[in-house]
């Protein structure tokens, strides 16, 4: 099938390479054109694993190609997928639609024939219906079904989700559209992912509910932390004595610093005005969302208190700054606010990250970078451990030791069990886990 992709960030560009694995003639627009000159040489704009080499396999092939000149791709395209930006709008959280709208007049003045708009950016309920007017009022002879199919990967483990999905989401309300979208996915279809066809606002709000929902088992794990630390109990064990039944599921159960990412916070915002936009609000969600806004910053005053109450002059090392390991998107990642926090009350924080640091600099102002953990270590008073990249999760903790001003470690991510760390004399702080709790061990699940 021809396939154009408006839009090759994180979405765009793995949704392309895999389609054009499975086959099919495609073509991604961006109109960011350094990004496209770049993708035409085979250089990729983002981390994420194994990316560069399907894209590498498919440009050689010749299915899969890139340009900024959306009008050419889309006029021979049979399904032209929308998987640009929607962030949240400045000022009031709701979702900022101008780049799906955009792509919508542009689209309209461009297509020939029968052609399916797929929308997989995250959109409130509605704005298949709006992409839907804003088509045939700039078109009306356009002969165009518009679909929703949001798409659930996750960053890190992208190439993986896209082609191993747990379910496959599209909102038709045209019948045609039902048959070309069904061809797309043929290939996942033959490998028995699940394609759900439901109405168009349905799709659109399945997106929002599993976010909503998956930020909600975050937060809540989050408190049960705080609540085990205060009653001596282990969170960990919490988690996984609740995870073991079915109806819950293991899955999103590790107490941390709190979600970030480019999805979850601004989802579960827009969530909250769309629920005011219809008299029907979503008060778990409000709740979720003020808790998780607190538990950030309240991770840099557990670190000051780790230090004895005083960062004041004092060198923090970072271990992590990307919301979760294997991606290099720095998008309201809880680092932002715990080194802010550290900064704001006179630390200096050096920092080390695999992917995020070039990001993270131009983010956090004041913030300083090495060039690994043992660096970071380096006459350190803490070391802070806030994002679980693999190679974290085996550090040399005599040399560690060795290498900072105070042995004084603060794990974030529940990595490190108690009695090894105690044991190479590290003063040691972790999430919902009494002192003397041994079963950690890096349960956290790198990939979600
Ligand atoms: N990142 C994720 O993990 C993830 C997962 C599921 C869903 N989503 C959703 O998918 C959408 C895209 O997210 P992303 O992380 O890929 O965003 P991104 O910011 O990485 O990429 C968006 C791209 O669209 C381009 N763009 C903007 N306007 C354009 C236009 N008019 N024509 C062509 N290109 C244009 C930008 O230059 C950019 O390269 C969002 O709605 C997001 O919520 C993201």
């Amino acid at each position: 099938m021809k396939i154009a992709i408006a839009g090759a960030g994180y979405v765009g560009l793995v949704t392309g390479a895999c389609l054009a694995d499975f086959g099919h003639d495609v073509v991604c627009i961006d109109k960011d054109a350094g990004r496209i000159a770049a993708l035409r040489r085979g250089e990729i704009p983002i981390f994420e694993p194994d990316l560069a080499g399907l894209v590498g396999t498919n440009l050689g092939a010749g299915r899969l190609s890139f340009t900024s000149e959306l009008a050419g791709a889309v006029a021979g395209a049979e399904v032209v997928f929308i998987a640009v930006g929607t962030p949240s709008r400045r000022g009031d959280g709701h979702a900022d639609l101008s780049y799906v709208h955009a792509v919508a007049r542009e689209v309209a003045a461009s297509v020939s024939g029968f052609t399916v708009v797929a929308t997989k950016s995250t959109v409130p309920v509605g704005t298949g219906d709006e992409v839907a007017r804003i088509i045939a009022a700039a078109n009306p002879e356009a002969d165009v079904a518009v679909v929703s199919n949001p798409e659930f990967l996750r960053e890190g483990a992208a190439i993986e989700d896209f082609k191993r999905p747990d379910r496959i989401v599209v909102g038709v309300e045209d019948e045609r559209a039902r048959a070309v979208m069904t061809e797309v996915y043929r290939p996942l279809y033959l490998n028995q992912a699940p394609l759900v066809f439901t109405g168009r606002r349905t799709a659109e709000m399945i997106k929002y509910a599993a976010n909503a929902f998956l930020a909600m088992k975050i937060t809540f794990i989050n408190e049960m932390a705080d609540l085990c630390e205060a009653a001596g109990a282990d969170v960990q064990q919490v988690a996984r004595g609740m995870g073991l039944d079915n109806r819950i599921g293991g899955k999103f159960l590790h107490a941390g610093p709190g979600f970030g990412g480019s999805c979850f916070p601004k989802d579960t915002q827009a969530l909250v005005r769309i629920g005011e936009d219809f008299g029907s609000p979503m008060r778990l969600v409000e709740t979720t969302i003020a808790i998780n806004e607190q538990r950030k910053r309240a991770m840099a005053r557990r670190v000051i208190a780790a230090c004895g109450g005083e960062v004041r002059g004092k060198t923090i090392g970072v271990l992590g700054l990307t919301f979760k390991p294997n991606t290099d998107d720095m998008r309201e990642a809880p680092s932002i606010d715990i080194v802010r926090g550290l900064l704001d009350k006179g630390a200096r924080v050096v920092a080390y990250d695999p992917q995020g640091m070039a990001a993270a600099r131009a983010l956090i102002e004041g913030l300083e970078c090495g060039e690994s953990a043992y660096d970071v270590a380096e006459g350190a008073d803490a070391l802070v451990l806030v994002t679980e990249w693999n190679e974290f999760r085996s550090l040399d903790l005599a040399r560690l030791k060795a290498a900072m001003a105070a042995p004084v470690l603060v794990d974030l991510r529940n990595v490190y069990r108690h009695d090894e760390v105690a044991r190479h004399g590290f003063a040691y702080t972790s999430i919902g886990r009494p002192v003397g709790a041994g079963d950690g061990g890096g349960l956290a699940d790198a990939a979600e």
